[in-house]
């Protein structure tokens, strides 16, 4: 596969709303630090580098990207490099943000986020982004309890024209129905990947029936999750890698946007070489023979939605 020559196109569309993106879209989390994102002393990103992954990422084809203003290390915050990078930003592109529980300077991490904080996060956001309103906010969720409170100061928010669309991340069924009692919701960001327990295979499945974007974060580094990547793939996924002259990584992420056309990726690195990698594999077709390898690779069995 020659990776430089494939956009993001070749991975289809879906809608977040009114507003179309490529089903590759790009993780903002791994550009404010080196090595483990979110943690003490991370070492800062050099930014003219970070600065040509986003641009790069765009020139592919990337029109969707995750952001949050907790994503920062030290000297660099993922927000402030997209603005650096690519404003004034180009028309078709969508950023993404969250909201919920946020970090301190020091990047301690604060309790959840009142109603009345909400707003507050939202307009942090807006500034470090120089919007004048965010395209989707994601309501992040910490615990089990009732969220109607919170969801219901970010509906308040997209009414008055702050957000655009909003959604949730690290969600069960039941917050989602709690929400949709209150206002649309566009998609659910939550954890999913080869290797992931079935239950969690619950809300894309939900997703998938009422025609809502699902966003799995953590498809490349599964369980290595804030700490990344590793090299340890399953025998199953170096097969299927080996077959198609791809990566493992490459083939982690063709997997997870093969459990559904509603299913979106939105993988994070700070390496060109890898973000023209994570593009191209949304130009990867895989058989229903390497994809029932993948599942059992994966411990899912339950039926693939289409
Ligand atoms: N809602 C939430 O609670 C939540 C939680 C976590 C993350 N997120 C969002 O989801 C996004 C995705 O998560 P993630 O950043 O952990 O993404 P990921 O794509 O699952 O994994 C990223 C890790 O894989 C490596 N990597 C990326 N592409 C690779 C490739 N082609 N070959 C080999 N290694 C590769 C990266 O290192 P290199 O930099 O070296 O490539 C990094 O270690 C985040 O960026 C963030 O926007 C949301």
């Amino acid at each position: 596969m020659t990776s430089q020559k494939i956009t993001a196109s070749a991975s289809g569309t879906w809608k977040l709303g009114d507003l179309t993106v490529h089903r590759i879209g790009f993780g903002a989390m791994r550009l404010p630090q080196h090595g483990e994102a979110l943690a003490d002393g991370a070492v800062p990103r050099d930014r003219d580098r970070a600065i040509r992954v986003l641009r790069r990422a765009v020139e592919l084809g990337v029109n969707h990207i995750d952001t949050a203003a907790f994503y920062f290390s030290p000297l660099r915050s993922a927000n402030e490099l997209i603005n650096r990078a690519l404003a004034p930003y180009p028309d078709d592109l969508v950023i993404a943000t969250k909201v919920g529980p946020g970090r301190d300077p020091s990047g301690r991490w604060l309790p959840h986020a009142t109603p009345g904080q909400l707003r507050g996060q939202v307009e942090e956001n807006l500034r470090q982004l120089g919007r004048d309103h965010l395209d989707v906010v994601n309501l992040r969720i910490v615990g089990d309890g009732s969220i109607a409170e919170r969801f219901g100061a970010l509906a308040e928010l997209r009414e008055a024209g702050l957000v655009r669309h909003v959604g949730l991340s690290n969600v069960r069924p039941h917050h989602l129905a709690e929400a949709q009692a209150i206002a649309p919701v566009v998609c659910v960001q939550n954890m999913y990947g080869i290797g992931a327990p079935s239950e969690q295979r619950e809300l894309l499945d939900l997703c998938g029936r009422q025609r809502l974007a699902f966003v799995p974060f953590y498809s490349i580094a599964g369980a290595g999750r804030t700490a990344g990547a590793t090299a340890d793939h399953d025998p199953r996924v170096r097969a299927v890698a080996r077959a198609h002259g791809v990566s493992a990584a490459q083939v982690r992420l063709a997997w997870t946007l093969h459990q559904g056309a509603h299913v979106l990726a939105i993988p994070g690195t700070g390496d060109l070489g890898h973000l023209a990698q994570n593009v191209a594999a949304g130009s990867l077709r895989l058989s229903e023979a390497e994809l029932a390898a993948l599942d059992s690779a994966a411990g899912g069995d339950g039926p693939r939605a289409s």
